[in-house]
């Protein structure tokens, strides 16, 4: 992989990589169409990446239906896969780390206590190995794209990193590898993570600012689903991760919720209006 990268970049070109756990959805794919409009040569990857998921966690039965992934990339004229072992990854005796703090500790981060350290190591090894000029993360998972890019920016990278929009089913769902995790039922009740998001939204629209209220409109929403479980609901600030008290300047609506065993998130960027944004000013 790094003589192939390092001969594209002697023959100046553009190099676009999308990082990923395989398993690929439209998501995934709009990442890839972004980098192919933007780059010259496109490389994924795949990788499986074992320090980012707790032993309690779904790693052994994480989806891996690489048939139709190489299927998919061949057909979005993706250059390259990279597909790495763990043991190519992570050789015996590995043991350097990269952890962004602060940011790593707080919402996913607590709640899947190591996660962000796994990710933050892995990505600065594909940026290592491949040194692409961009990389494209979805804003599906707004936290680890603000950790890589506070990571990019504390180490000097010269990676920029790109973020694009969240893709989601045609009622609502965000995709994600893990909705294949849910039966009928609970597929059904997994629209309740973007109905309670639109539920802060519509507040919003309705000159609501007070984050309390804002966060009992997505609980509401969220209660009135018996498959549901809150991990968390949270109005926070874009850049620090932290709870605002009122949404004066953007922020996002982050939600983790279980159904049944399976643990969805989903996120929101919530604005006040453009004309109370020049008054703050
Ligand atoms: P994975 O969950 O496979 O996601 C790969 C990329 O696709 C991430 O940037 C993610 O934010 C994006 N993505 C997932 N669902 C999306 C959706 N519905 N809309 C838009 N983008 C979406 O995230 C990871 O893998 C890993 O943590 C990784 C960054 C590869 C490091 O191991």
């Amino acid at each position: 992989m790094k003589e192939k990268a390092r001969a594209a970049r002697q023959e100046q070109r553009i190099i676009g990589l999308v990082p990923t756990m395989g398993a690929m959805h439209a998501g995934h794919m709009a990442l890839m169409e972004h980098a192919r409009r933007e780059c010259s040569t496109v490389y994924a990857s795949i990788f499986l990446n074992p320090k980012q998921f707790a032993a309690n966690e779904d790693l052994s039965r994480y989806p891996r239906p690489l048939k139709e992934d190489v299927e998919k990339l061949t057909a979005a004229k993706v250059d390259g896969l990279f597909l790495p072992s763990a043991e190519e990854i992570y050789p015996l005796g590995f043991s350097t780390y990269v952890a962004v703090e602060g940011l790593s500790d707080k919402l996913e981060g607590k709640s899947r206590p190591g996660h962000f350290r796994g990710v933050s190591t892995v990505v600065m090894k594909l940026f290592q190995i491949v040194q692409p000029h961009y990389a494209y993360f979805g804003r599906k998972d707004a936290q680890q794209v603000r950790i890589v890019q506070q990571m990019a920016r504390d180490l000097n990278l010269d990676t920029e990193i790109v973020v694009c929009p969240i893709v989601r089913e045609p009622d609502g769902l965000a995709m994600s590898s893990r909705n294949t995790y849910l039966n009928g039922e609970e597929r059904k009740a997994a629209t309740v993570l973007h109905r309670a998001l639109q539920a802060a939204e519509s507040e919003i629209g309705a000159g609501v600012r007070d984050s309390l209220q804002l966060q009992n409109a997505m609980r509401k929403v969220l209660q009135a689903e018996p498959r549901a479980r809150v991990d968390y609901a949270e109005i926070v600030d874009v850049e620090t991760f932290d709870p605002v008290a009122r949404v004066s300047r953007p922020a996002y609506a982050l939600l983790a919720v279980f159904i049944g065993k399976t643990r969805l998130i989903d996120n929101m960027l919530i604005e006040p209006a453009g004309d109370e944004l020049l008054v703050e000013i």
